[in-house]
This record gives C-alpha cells, structure tokens and sequence, in this order.
C-alpha cells in the first residue's frame, strides 16, 4: 500500500474575523500551507475546498475554481466538497484518494467557512440545510434542538447528567487558553456552563460550539515527495468515512451515530491500531454531548459510560486519553467547512511536537473525527510519525 503524508499545514485565527472576508481567510491559510510545506504554489497537483454554505453565508459558490486561482494553482483540477459539518474531513479524504490513485503527487485540501456576515436567526437556518429539510428543519428543528433529542434520550437511557455534559465544555476551554487560533481563551466552570442561557433544553449556551469565521488547510504528498520535503512528514495510517440516514427519527438509536462506529471499525482495521493505543484525539464536539457520544462510538469507552468516564477525568490533557487537547469545536471554534482540517492541523501540530503548553505526551497516532450534521457523515483519519 502507497503510503501518504501530510507535508504542510496552515490555519487563520478562529472567531468572529469582521476584518477578513471568505476569500481571505482562505487564502492566508492555504499560503501558510504551502509555505510550511516549503513548496511553491506551482508544485501543487490537485485542490479539495470543504466549505458547507458559502452560497447562504457569503454568496460565494464556485469555490473550487476561487481558491485554485486566489492561490495561484496553475488551473490545476480544484474540486469543491460538501457533506455538513465533516465537509473539511471528506477534502483531506479525497486529496488523500488522488495521491493515493497516482493522479496526483501533491494535494491541497483547504476548508473554509464564513458565518458571521449573517444574523444568527439566518446562519441558523443556514445550518439547518444540514438536516433533513421534510422531517427536520421544515418543523423547526434547529441544530441545537436535534442534539437536545440525543442528549436527552443519553440521559434517559444511560443516566448521564446536565453536570457531566458540562465537565467537556469546561476542559475544553481550559485547553483552549494554550491555542493562539482559539475562539475563546478563557476558563469556564460547571457552574458557569448550568447557569447560561437555555438554548434548547438540555443544551445551554455553554454546551453549544459558537459560530465562527476561519479557515485551515493541510498539504499532502506521496512517500517519495514527502521524504524529500521534510524530516517529519506525519503519516496518514488512516483514512475512513461513513454514512447513516440524515433524520434522526429514521435510526434505530439515537444516541448511536452508526456512521462515527463504521468510520472508526474501518480505521482501526486500516491502521492495524486498537483504541488502547490512541491517546490523544480531537473529537467532533459541536455540542458538549457529541463529545460523549463520540467516545462512544469511537470505542474509547463503553456505550452510555461517556458521562462517568469524563467525570473521573480520563479525557483531561495527559490523563488516559487527551480529547480535544486544542480546545475542540467548543471553544476553538467551529467554522463549518473548516472544522475538519483545524482537527488535522491539530494532530500534525501534536505529533510534530510543537503544541507547547497543551502537548501531549509521548503520543505515536492521533485521531480526529468529523461529523456532519447529526451523524449522517463521519470522517475518521488516524495520523502517525510512521
Ligand atoms: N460558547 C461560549 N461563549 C459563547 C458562545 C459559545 N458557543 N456563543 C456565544 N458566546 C458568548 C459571546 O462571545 C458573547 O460573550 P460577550 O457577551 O462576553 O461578548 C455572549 O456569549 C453572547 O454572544 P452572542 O453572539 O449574542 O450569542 P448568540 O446568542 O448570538 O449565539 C448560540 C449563541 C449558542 C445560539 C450560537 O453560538 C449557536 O447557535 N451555536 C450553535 C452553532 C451550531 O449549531 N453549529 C452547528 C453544529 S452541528
């Protein structure tokens, strides 16, 4: 099997940017990209742009060619992705695919999203795009509203608590303070999170990742390109993706995203790695429990034992397994399309050994997961140096 690395990364600061538009900011991280790589524009094969709304945020659509030409790509095939949520995960994904067909020996994946040029009433129903329009959004269902219906049938089934939600968002902003692309930097305490305001109960304000403007970009090379570039490519030892029907009422168990447990089974196959050998991971926490859910579905901890397993402190930085050592969706930030290559950007920075104060230690692999909208895509990459 072709081996694949990730050569160069680059990301914008994370949150409400006023003075930057979308092209903008994808074109200061993909510029970044390239020149970590220490490549010139011209050495690039293939883009992949993973942006989920730029039409209803910006009125930009067309972003495959935007970028390609912004970034000075030299008219090469530029393809824009699209799947919610996880659209950042699918464009490091195909980028992945292209090198590894042979079509191409370096790829670009850039994820980008704008979402502050609107008011929060039309970004909401922008997000709501990701759901089922018939069954879901059509009804008012909001994205807070959908992910309430999972926290609390968690709740209901397994006894998992407001507090134990609560517990992810606090770690979460406290690794956050040691990011400089960070949305908010700042500490928060369960009681800060119980006492904000009821955005759809269970799930308050403090449980929700907010909405951000950003963008990131990582460059991905085949083995030879790769070894000649750097002394510390960072290997792809997984690339994965599933899928689940998009409305929540369709599946069998909602507290179950059966497209995170596909993409997950068929990474560690691809990997030949076993949970117990993952010890840090950035997991797809758009609301506080997602993060549960999540480790779950990825395997790390039994189904409906998420809420005790964070409350004995297992996911904290350096403890049995560092989740969203970056400060996740939650308090990093979470520009829709961009999302699933700031989680990239992330575990090449960690295993590079560059993460400063949230370094974690001693770590071989690290996974990122993405998701779209309530589970009707995931993507699962495991990242390695070797
Ligand atoms: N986490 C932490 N702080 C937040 C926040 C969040 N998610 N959202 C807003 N804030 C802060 C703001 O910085 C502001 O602080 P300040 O008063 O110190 O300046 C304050 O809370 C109020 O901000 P505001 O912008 O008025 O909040 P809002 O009511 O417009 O939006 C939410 C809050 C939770 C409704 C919004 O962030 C949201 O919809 N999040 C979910 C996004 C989503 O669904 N994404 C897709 C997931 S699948």
């Amino acid at each position: 099997m072709k081996k694949v690395a990730i050569v160069g990364i680059g990301m914008t600061k994370l949150g409400n940017l006023w003075d930057k538009d979308f092209s903008q900011l994808g074109l200061e991280a993909g510029s970044k990209a390239v020149f970590d790589a220490g490549l010139t524009s011209k050495d690039i094969n293939s883009l992949y742009v993973g942006t989920m709304s730029s039409g209803l945020f910006v009125e930009q659509e067309h972003t495959g060619s935007l970028f390609s030409g912004m970034l000075g790509l030299n008219n090469v095939p530029a393809t824009r992705v699209e799947g919610a949520c996880a659209s950042g995960g699918i464009a490091i994904r195909q980028a992945y695919l292209d090198i590894l067909s042979g079509k191409s020996n370096v790829s670009m994946a850039l994820g980008v999203e704008k979402m502050t040029d609107v008011s929060l009433s039309q970004a909401t129903k922008a997000l709501a795009t990701a759901s089922s329009q018939n069954f879901e959004a059509w009804f008012g269902a909001t994205f807070p509203a959908l992910y309430a219906m999972i926290a609390r049938l968690h709740m209901h089934k397994y006894g998992t608590t407001e507090e134990q939600m609560a517990l992810c968002a606090v770690k979460n902003h406290k690794n956050a303070i040691h990011n400089e692309y960070a949305q908010f930097r700042k500490e928060i305490k369960v009681e800060d999170v119980m006492g904000s305001t009821m955005v759809s109960d269970p799930i308050k304000l403090l449980d929700c990742s907010p909405i951000t403007d950003g963008a990131a970009s990582v460059i991905l090379a085949d083995e030879e390109s790769a070894k000649k570039l750097t002394d510390t490519p960072i290997w792809i030892n997984a690339s994965s993706q599933g899928s689940d029907v998009i409305s929540l009422h369709e599946r069998q168990d909602m507290t179950t995203l059966s497209a995170t447990v596909k993409a997950a089974k068929d990474a560690f196959l691809q990997s030949k790695l076993k949970p117990k050998d993952i010890k840090c991971v950035e997991v797809h926490d758009c609301f506080t429990i997602a993060e549960l859910c999540a480790l779950e579905d990825l395997g790390f901890c039994k189904k409906g034992d998420a809420g005790r397993f964070i409350e004995d402190g297992n996911t904290h930085l350096n403890a049995e397994i560092s989740v969203n050592a970056s400060g996740g969706l939650k308090a990093k930030g979470h520009p829709i399309g961009a999302s699933g290559i700031a989680q990239a950007v992330e575990a090449v920075t960690q295993l590079r050994q560059e993460a400063k104060h949230r370094q974690v230690d001693d770590i071989k692999h690290v996974m990122t997961h993405n998701v779209g909208g309530t589970g009707g895509t995931a993507v699962v990459h495991i990242f390695g140096r070797d």
